[in-house]
């Protein structure tokens, strides 16, 4: 998978993709991240990204020319590899909620463009013209989509088949099954008096799936009913 990720701030995406599961992902060049400064593609010599809102109000915004070159540049990219990009994202705290079965949906995809806002958010007619998909990643606002661009690629990067060491632990991820998961014991049994439950150390694999599943099950009702509603 390519993901590209256009910003004003590449600096804020240093680090998140080079560690840990995803900088194992680019290792095994499962995923490819390029982190795009938006400022190649500014009006003037000065860099210059952004301008008043009209109608006034506080607040800059992401002017269209720079958006649309650099969306237009970077597909042509894409296109010379033969392909296009399956989604132009944009994160945005008005987008659709992310969740998992989101980021299962994203994680089958090939090519994704994120744009990260900033300032009061994007020209609307670049998110009528080029958006694809908006998405917010909780109802609360930020200050620049990078951190939230950041949060979408680790929740896509980490589903893409054959990323994680144990494919199957994936599958028993909170919100897989619109169930959390369960709780989970290492060394020692015994800490402090407080005992691991006797079924994980029977050996039993039926009794400890079942085990599991009904904790899963009795935790998701208890701090996320809302869940349980919405299985499809
Ligand atoms: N940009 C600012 N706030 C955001 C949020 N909550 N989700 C996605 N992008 C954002």
């Amino acid at each position: 998978m390519n993901i590209d990720i256009l910003t004003v701030l590449p600096e804020l995406l240093e680090s998140p993709f080079s560690h840990s599961i995803l900088k194992r992902a680019k290792e095994k060049e499962l995923l490819t991240i390029r982190v795009h400064h938006l400022r190649q593609w500014a009006v003037n010599e000065y860099g210059q990204v952004d301008d008043y809102q009209y109608g006034g109000g506080a607040g800059m915004v992401m002017m269209p020319e720079p958006l649309a070159n650099a969306i237009e540049a970077l597909s042509g990219e894409v296109l010379a590899r033969g392909r296009k990009y399956d989604e132009i994202i944009y994160m945005t705290p008005d987008g659709d909620r992310l969740n998992q079965k989101i980021a299962n949906t994203l994680s089958l995809k090939e090519n994704l463009l994120i744009i990260c806002g900033h300032y009061k958010g994007i020209d609307q007619r670049i998110r009528e013209q080029y958006v694809t998909r908006e998405i917010s990643i909780g109802d609360y606002v930020l200050s620049g989509g990078e951190l939230a661009a950041a949060v979408l690629t680790d929740a896509i990067g980490r589903l893409i088949p054959g990323v994680l060491n144990d494919e199957t632990s994936a599958l028993f991820d909170s919100f897989q099954d619109n169930l959390l998961a369960p709780p989970v014991y290492t060394r020692p049994a015994d800490f402090r008096g407080a005992k691991v439950p006797e079924v994980l150390l029977s050996g039993d694999p039926k009794k400890i799936g079942d085990w599991r599943h009904d904790q899963s099950l009795s935790h998701t009702r208890e701090r996320r009913p809302d869940l349980l509603d919405n299985e499809e």
